[in-house]
Formats: structure tokens, C-alpha cells, sequence
């Protein structure tokens, strides 16, 4: 980071950055604040109709959007209308998305703890995919499928491949949660138990070695160990799971999803797999995390001997990522984006703990001060997924914009939305 202005490819596809002023989807931030308040999450409808198109064009039909990411029913219905699937993990995920409109044949339910409740809804439901992740979910599985009430199953393999990221995001290497071993036989005993249920359809193996990875090397790594140890099973398809990593801050380069669905078709390939076999994928961050635009309202600019605070009237609650895992975002003043950022602050919120901090270094232009609006760019991705309402702060809106207009997806949280839970 510097004291340059903050780098316009941060921003959605259709961002404009003005002397004063930037528009998205042909929305000028500074209304969108008047008109719904901070915090406020801003997503551009053109990127993310983009990112799921690409997806979409480039691996083969099947290919998911990871709803985890970002979900709310209009992201669910834009992701299917733009010819993804839509995965969910759990019976939370699944209903959002069936409530949508999205058809359970467009559904994959994942899952490593799946209890019977969620496994029949998706099986009555009717779900595309589920992905058996454990042999007790086997056990479970053998008492609720038959020919009369089939399932069309995959199963989770992990290939043993240690993915460049942070620990906690990172699950293709042996020892995690998920899936079944390739190394040590589970996988391969867990294959031999599903092909043996009567009604249960085994399509073929499904890998996810990690998240916010920037090198295809692992994902190239991941599809060898998976043609390899496919090559005899006359699957039809193959699933390599999420994970492609996006520019949060200046300096970093991520690969796109061209270039990583044509190094897994080539890997594919490479490993002697047979060309009809589809290729599948699940991207999350990578069709939302660069669509989405958070604005703040700054309270309060307080020097220190040591810094400055400068608090914005949200903070960890709509963006817990940089607590959990230390994740780089960058700022800007929404009145000023083309202008130099001398002044340097640390970007806290409003929650009662030191460790509420957005941003360790951030810059701003010398004009910023209480009462400017500021804005962190590429905050689509698990930053309202993982919203929380810690201190009893309600979560933020979420509009869409495109064309020069914006729509509320989802409406901000009130005390009384807050209140509904006490008995
Ligand atoms: N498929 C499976 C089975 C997954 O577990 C995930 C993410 C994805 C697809 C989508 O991965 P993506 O393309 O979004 O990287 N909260 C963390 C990320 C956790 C990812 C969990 N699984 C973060 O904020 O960085």
C-alpha cells in the first residue's frame, strides 16, 4: 500500500472513479449512502453476471456457484439464471436457495456433518448433487436411499495436496475434516460402499484443496492425483472444487477463471482422463468477492501518540476476516477516489474490542475526517456471509446496482429484527 491513489482494479467492472465521486453500475456511492444508509454493501449486477457467465462458458455444465460466499435469494437466482448450479452446505444454505426459485436439479448440498433432517430435505427436495463427505453419512445414507427414493451422490476425496493459504481455509492436505483419504484406502472403500447401495447414482469424485489460493500449481496438482486414482472408474464427471483467489490489495495478482479452468481442462488431459468426462468447478470468491463494495460513514478520528484511529459505524461484524485471518483490505475516501492518501489511520469499526480492525494501515486522502464516507473495495466475498450481530449491531443492507439503478436484496436489520428472537 501507498500513498497512491488505491488502484481502480480493485473496483467492480462498470466502477467509474471521478475527481469527486465514483459510480457503480452508473450509481453514484454518495447517494446510495444517502439513500440507504452505512454501512452498506454494494454489489455491481454486471461483474457478478460476468464472473458466473465465465464460469459458466469455460468448465462444463454442473459447474456450481459456491454460495457460501454470498447468498441471499436474488444472488442465488442470478447465478442459476446465468447458467451455474448453486452449492450449499448446510439445511440453512438449501432453503434460502429453494425458497429463490431455483430448482433443487440446480442444487449440490455438501456438507461434512449432514444430519438426517438436512439429508432428507435435500433428498425430497430432489437436489442435482449431494457430495458424501464420511462413512457414517454412508451408514445414514444406506437406511434413507433405495430404488425408490434414489440419489445422485458424489463423494469427497482428499487428494493430500497442501494448498498455499492461510491454515484455516486450507482442506486438501490429509489431515482435515473433510472427505475421504485417497492415500490411505478410505476413499476408495468409500467408493466401492456407494456403487453397492441400490438407488444411490455415484457420478464421480469431488476435491476442494483450500480457498483465496493463488496458484493453479494445486489445483493442477489436486486433478493428477484425482485422474490417477479415477482412471479405471468410468466416472462422468469430476469436480475440483472452489478456491481460486482474487486481489484484495495492491500487488497481488490472481489468476482468472480462464486461466484456471484452461489449466484444469489441460491438467485433465495431462492425466489421461477421457475427454467426455465433465469438468467441474465451485468458485465463490471469484464470482462475488470484486463485485462488492462496502460504504462506512466515519464517526470519529482520534490521534494517539502512537496513531490514528479512524472508526467507521461498522467493523468487524459486517467484515470479520481480517480478525480471523489477518486478510488485507484496502480504503478510500467515496468523495475523493483519484486523490493521494497521505494521511495514514488505523480503520477500526464500533465493537467493544481492540481487535476490531479493518484495516491496520489504511490510507486516506488529508481531507478525510468525521462525517466523510469511506469505502473498502473487493468486500463481496464472506464479508455478509459471515456477518454477525456482535454488540447487537444489525447487519447492513445489500443492493444491487446495474443500468443506474439500485435494488435492496437485502433490507438492513432492525433493533426489532434483533429483538424477535427473546421469548
Ligand atoms: N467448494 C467447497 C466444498 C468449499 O468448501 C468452498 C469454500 C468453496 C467451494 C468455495 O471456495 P472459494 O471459491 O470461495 O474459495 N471464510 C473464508 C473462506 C472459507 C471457504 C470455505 N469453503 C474466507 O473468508 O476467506
Amino acid at each position: 500500500m501507498s500513498i497512491e491513489p488505491i488502484l481502480a482494479s480493485l473496483f467492480p467492472d462498470t466502477a467509474t472513479l471521478h475527481e469527486r465521486g465514483v459510480s457503480v453500475g452508473g450509481v453514484d456511492l454518495r447517494e446510495l449512502a444517502a439513500t440507504y444508509g452505512t454501512p452498506l454493501f454494494v454489489y455491481d449486477e454486471e461483474t457478478l453476471r460476468a464472473r458466473c457467465r465465465e464460469a459458466a462458458g469455460l468448465f462444463d455444465d454442473g459447474v456450481a456457484f459456491a454460495s457460501k460466499s454470498f447468498l441471499c435469494g436474488a444472488m442465488a437466482r442470478l447465478a442459476y439464471e446465468e447458467g451455474l448450479c448453486v452449492d450449499v452446505a448446510t439445511g440453512g444454505e438449501l432453503d434460502i436457495v429453494l425458497r429463490s426459485g431455483v430448482p433443487a436439479r440446480r442444487i449440490i448440498m455438501h456438507g461434512n456433518n449432514k444430519s438426517k433432517e438436512e439429508i432428507a430435505d435435500a433428498m425430497a427436495a430432489g437436489v442435482h448433487r449431494l457430495v458424501v463427505d464420511n462413512f457414517d453419512e454412508i451408514d445414514q445414507l444406506s437406511e434413507m436411499v433405495s430404488l425408490a427414493k434414489p440419489l445422485n451422490a458424489l463423494v469427497r476425496v482428499t487428494p493430500g495436496v497442501e494448498a498455499h493459504t492461510h491454515e484455516y481455509v486450507r482442506t486438501g492436505q490429509e489431515d482435515t475434516k473433510f472427505g475421504f483419504s485417497v492415500s490411505n484406502g478410505d476413499a476408495r472403500r468409500a467408493i466401492s460402499m456407494l456403487r453397492a447401495m441400490p438407488g444411490l447414482q455415484l457420478h464421480g469424485v469431488h476435491a476442494h484443496i483450500g480457498s483465496q489460493i493463488f496458484e493453479v500449481a494445486g489445483f493442477r496438482e489436486s486433478m493428477s492425483v484425482l485422474g490417477e486414482f479415477t482412471r479405471d472408474d468410468d466416472f462422468d464427471e469430476l469436480c475440483i472444487g472452489g478456491g481460486l483467489g482474487v486481489a484484495y490489495v495492491a500487488g497481488e495478482m490472481a489468476p482468472s477463471i480462464k486461466k484456471w479452468a484452461e489449466s484444469m481442462r489441460h491438467a485433465a488431459r495431462e492425466s489421461g482422463l477421457r475427454p467426455d468426462l465433465r469438468l467441474l468447478a465451485e468458485p465463490g470468491r471469484a464470482i462475488v468477492a470484486q463485485a462488492g463494495v462496502t460504504i462506512y460513514s466515519v464517526g470519529v478520528v482520534k490521534p494517539v501518540t502512537q496513531r490514528t484511529y479512524m472508526a467507521v459505524d461498522g467493523g468487524m461484524s459486517d467484515n470479520p476476516r481480517p480478525v480471523l485471518y489477518g486478510s488485507g483490505y484496502e480504503a478510500f475516501d467515496v468523495d475523493l477516489p483519484l486523490a493521494p492518501r497521505p494521511q495514514v489511520v488505523r480503520l477500526v469499526g464500533k465493537h467493544c474490542e481492540s481487535g476490531d480492525v479493518l484495516i491496520d494501515e489504511a490510507y486516506f486522502p488529508a481531507e478525510t475526517k468525521a462525517g466523510s464516507l469511506v469505502a473498502t473495495p473487493v468486500t463481496g466475498a464472506y464479508g455478509y456471509s459471515m456477518a454477525s450481530n456482535y454488540n447487537r449491531v444489525p447487519r447492513p443492507a445489500v443492493v444491487f446496482v446495474q443500468d443506474g439503478h439500485a435494488r435492496v436484496v437485502l433490507r438492513r436489520e432492525t433493533f426489532d429484527d434483533l429483538a424477535r428472537l427473546e421469548v
